[in-house]
């Protein structure tokens, strides 16, 4: 028998209502910012697999589908709207299979592999390190590199850094000139494998610790390009392997990953992604919440060996994972996304903001057509996700200084004692003085009177964008692709230092405060 929602504990000591309107209140503490939140926290991450590459990005220079030299042109608007900071690829657990002297070239030339990961697709290898590398310049954005050490060799993935980041008469230098690209590439981050416990490889943390202690020997600075290595990190709730690494590995890593999925099934399976019902609605919005304790633990493990907090901590995996949608190809993660999935973005970004002492960056799974993707596409035509709008919405947060805030509001327990706060919120200035504060409510059914303290920021004007949806099980399709899109929000009052925000059920807001 399914156990009742029960509304009512309060996240601090908010009195308890059971009207349709709530209240909460939010006090900013200008005084206690200390952080930046890099905007590598709002990272995405595009694997080989299924649709996300082929048909999401790229669509080869021959398509009918609008493209600038292979690349869908809907795609490149709409990702350059969203300022994407960094994108990783080639995967995931692809990246481990992946070699990339099959992926440079003549096209006609380049050898076909079985993508064993993710439903045996033939991967031509049409995409490559020139067609990401490009990509990521047309989109201004930095590379990250997922490399081969699962089933790959140090040699191959030490003349990769070569091929990319080297300008000098080397040999992989000169291959990449004969390939078309004389400048070479600048490459910041390199991960040292992918899930190596897992699909990367099965490995244990000791074995791992030495093999990525003699991978990153081999991968060298070039010409003034200084890579951050980057360490495959645990899983979850496997503190052990962040302790071994840790251990280990310590200065000779730039960064630890870690990979967290809202994988919300309760019961066995992980859902369907638009049929749920209210209480699962909640019970993910608890599992999302538990990142929160995650970070945590991984984080004292890190300050434990490493004080000063030289080591970055690399969320370069999260985000919802639901059954895939009936009718589409097994093993290709296609899956909807709802404002369900929206509620998971705010919540997640509003985490993450507190950790960036530690936490240097998190890339969503994944940009496009898998998991909790930015967009959807079907042959020609392309959907803007409520959680791609999430982005938007949030991406005034990037590189501006973090503003602590505290937060009172009530919550709800849901099945096994999960406590679910019902207002999510951060806050941010940017360089130029606005304030930011995002604001989401995780009720169904009732607004809340949210009052915000503004302590001494003299904020004289607000304004703001809204995103809600009559349903929570709501979604963009190809046929209502505007079904949930943000519009312009005016229920507010500001009183001199209080701004009074009447925040509607199931609804995300953007305040901008000049
Ligand atoms: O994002 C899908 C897969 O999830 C990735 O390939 C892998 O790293 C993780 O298990």
């Amino acid at each position: 028998m399914r156990t009742k929602l029960i509304l009512g504990s309060l996240c601090l000591t908010a009195s308890l209502s059971l009207s349709a309107q709530k209240s909460a209140t939010i006090t900013l503490q200008p005084d206690q910012a200390t952080q930046v939140i890099p905007k590598e926290i709002y990272g995405q991450f595009a694997e080989h697999l299924g649709t996300c590459v082929y048909g999401g990005l790229w669509v080869g220079e021959d398509s009918d589908i609008p493209n600038t030299n292979g690349y869908r042109n809907d795609m490149l608007a709409a990702l350059k709207e969203l300022k994407v900071p960094v994108l990783r690829w080639p995967g995931g657990c692809f990246a481990d299979e992946y070699h990339w002297m099959d992926g440079i070239g003549p096209k006609s030339d380049r050898p076909k592999m079985v993508n064993n990961n993710w439903g045996g697709t033939i991967e031509d290898n049409s995409f490559g390190t020139h067609e990401f590398l490009n990509l990521c310049e047309m989109l201004e954005c930095e590379p990250y590199i997922s490399g081969n050490v699962g089933s790959g060799t140090v040699e191959e993935l030490a003349k990769w850094v070569e091929y990319m980041t080297s300008d000098g008469d080397s040999p992989m230098a000169n291959l990449r000139r004969q390939n078309g690209r004389d400048k070479a590439w600048n490459v910041k981050y390199l991960g040292v494998g992918n899930e190596s416990w897992g699909c990367g490889g099965s490995m244990r943390p000791e074995y791992y610790a030495d093999l990525y202690r003699r991978y990153a020997t081999y991968c060298r600075n070039y010409d003034g390009n200084n890579l951050y290595k980057i360490a495959s990190g645990a899983s979850d709730y496997d503190y052990n392997w962040t302790k071994v690494l840790m251990d280990r590995v310590g200065n000779n890593m730039n960064g630890l990953s870690l990979h967290y999925y809202t994988v919300a099934g309760w019961n066995g399976s992980k859902g369907s992604a638009t049929n749920f019902d209210n209480e699962d609605y909640y019970w993910t919005m608890g599992k999302c919440l538990e990142v929160e304790d995650v970070l945590q633990k991984h984080i004292v493990i890190m300050d434990q060996y490493d004080k000063k907090k030289r080591i970055g901590l690399l969320l370069d995996e999260w985000g919802t994972w639901w059954d895939e949608e009936p009718g589409t190809i097994q093993g290709h993660l296609y899956q909807q996304n709802t404002m369900r999935d929206a509620m998971v973005a705010s919540q997640s970004l509003d985490i993450f903001h507190k950790y960036t002492d530690r936490l240097k960056m998190a890339n969503i799974a994944q940009i496009a057509n898998v998991l909790q993707s930015m967009i959807l596409t079907d042959g020609d035509k392309l959907v803007l996700t409520p959680s791609y709008h999430v982005f938007k919405m949030y991406n005034v947060h990037q590189d501006a200084k973090h503003l602590p805030l505290e937060l009172t509001c009530d919550t709800i327990t849901v099945r096994d004692d999960r406590k679910v706060p019902l207002v999510s919120a951060t806050a941010s200035q940017d360089a130029t003085g606005k304030v930011h504060i995002s604001l989401s409510n995780i009720d169904l059914k009732n607004s809340q009177k949210v009052s915000i303290n503004l302590a001494d920021l003299k904020v004289k004007k607000a304004t703001g964008e809204v995103l809600a949806a009559k349903n929570i099980t709501d979604y963009n399709s190809f046929e209502q692709p505007n079904k949930v899109v943000p519009t312009q929000f005016k229920n507010m009052k500001l009183n001199k230092d209080v701004l009074v925000v009447d925040l509607p059920a199931q609804s995300i807001v953007a305040l901008e405060l000049q």
